[in-house]
């Protein structure tokens, strides 16, 4: 079977690709067993859930993610006289998995967890990398911990009951993965990314993997986002502002976001205009957008409310090529004339 490892300051974390959730039965070993999932993947995968002292479903949605609902968790967990021999399995999501990596991570000052991962994205992104946390006062994951799960099955299968839009969502991430640091997994999502989205097999499982292999591998040079970690942010300044003020799905923002960051890499004499229009054209492809009419004013605004700001300047994620991101410092004001240069149509 194929794995990833993460060595952390924070702990070891095996992530199982393309894997399957009867794995969880191997990884138990004889240890207390509680189960934090969702309603939506309760209901249409509960028949492959192991036996478990308890399995606690939460409503689904990002709703979830805060401190009462924490609270109760714990509540519920002290009730069935939980101790550290435990195993807290979060099967979910990247809702659930940053819900049960925090409570696993804070209750008893550090319980064991593992996760089933359901969503693309978490099998690429939310659920590898230890972070976890919950959103207070309207801000996302603003309470939380990096603690590494002791590990991680990617269950592919478990994708196919994805509604359309959850599913390409997550494949923003996996041509994220691509663009910043592994150019044969975006010719993969070139060649094949409409054929995935159709099929859900083949090479989904390839392209999974690989994207996860990327996560890992920049997690295990940089944990605790000092650095190179902020490569992932690939298209998150300008997505993470289009998400405020549209709601859009966050991939379908971070995606639009891509397409800005490629032009703007265009701009700054880093890219071809010709691999930026390749990227355009893959992301397209597989049913994301690649623009949204929103003016320059509301994007900056939104932009410069952003927690990763810094001074005048913002730490834009560019880049030098397919396959390679660089974190560039841009002047808010360089951003601004070259968002209006943006919206103008362009030969
Ligand atoms: N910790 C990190 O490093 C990290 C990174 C990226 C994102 N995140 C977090 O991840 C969350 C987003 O993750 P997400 O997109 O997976 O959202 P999610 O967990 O809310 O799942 C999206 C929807 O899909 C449903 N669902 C999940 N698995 C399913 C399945 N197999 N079949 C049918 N429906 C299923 C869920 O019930 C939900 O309605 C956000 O809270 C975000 O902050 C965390």
């Amino acid at each position: 079977m194929n794995q990833l490892q993460v060595q952390g300051h924070s702990g070891h974390s095996t992530i199982y690709i393309d894997s399957a959730i009867s794995e969880l039965k191997n990884l138990r070993r004889g240890r207390r067993m509680f189960i934090i999932t969702d309603e939506n993947v309760y209901r249409y995968h509960s028949t492959l859930f192991p036996d478990a002292d308890e399995i606690i479903v939460v409503p689904a949605g990002e709703s979830s993610k805060n401190l009462e609902d924490v609270s109760r968790l714990y509540e519920r967990l002290i009730d069935a006289d939980i101790d550290r021999n435990t195993l807290i399995i979060g099967i979910g999501g990247g809702m659930v998995t940053d819900l049960a990596g925090f409570v696993a991570a804070t209750l008893l000052r550090g319980v064991a967890c593992g996760f089933v991962a359901t969503t693309v994205l978490a099998q690429v992104d939310a659920a590898i990398g230890g972070k976890n946390g919950v959103n207070i006062k309207g801000y996302k994951n603003l309470v939380g911990t990096i603690r590494q799960p002791e590990f991680v099955i990617n269950d592919t299968a478990m994708l196919r009951t994805l509604n359309d839009d959850q599913f390409i969502n997550g494949l923003s991430e996996v041509i994220k993965s691509g663009l910043i640091a592994d150019r044969a997994l975006f010719e993969l999502m070139e060649t094949h990314g409409p054929q995935i989205v159709a099929t859900r097999q083949g090479l989904l499982g390839e392209a999974l993997g690989r994207a996860a292999r990327v996560k890992v591998d920049v997690v295990n040079r940089d944990e605790f986002e000092s650095g190179e970690r902020r490569l992932l942010n690939l298209g998150h300044t300008y997505g993470h502002a289009v998400e405020k003020i549209t709601r859009m799905h966050h991939g379908f923002a971070v995606a639009i976001g891509m397409v800005v960051a490629a032009r703007l890499s265009v701009q700054r004499n880093m890219l071809s205009a010709d691999d930026a229009a390749r990227i355009e054209q893959v992301i397209a492809a597989i049913g994301l957008p690649v623009s949204v009419d929103l003016g320059t004013d509301a994007l900056m605004d939104a932009m410069r409310k952003d927690k990763k700001r810094q001074s005048d300047k913002v730490n834009y994620v560019l880049l030098d090529a397919i396959g390679h991101a660089v974190v560039t410092p841009i002047e808010y004001s360089e951003l601004e004339r070259t968002l209006d240069d943006l919206r103008r149509p362009h030969a």
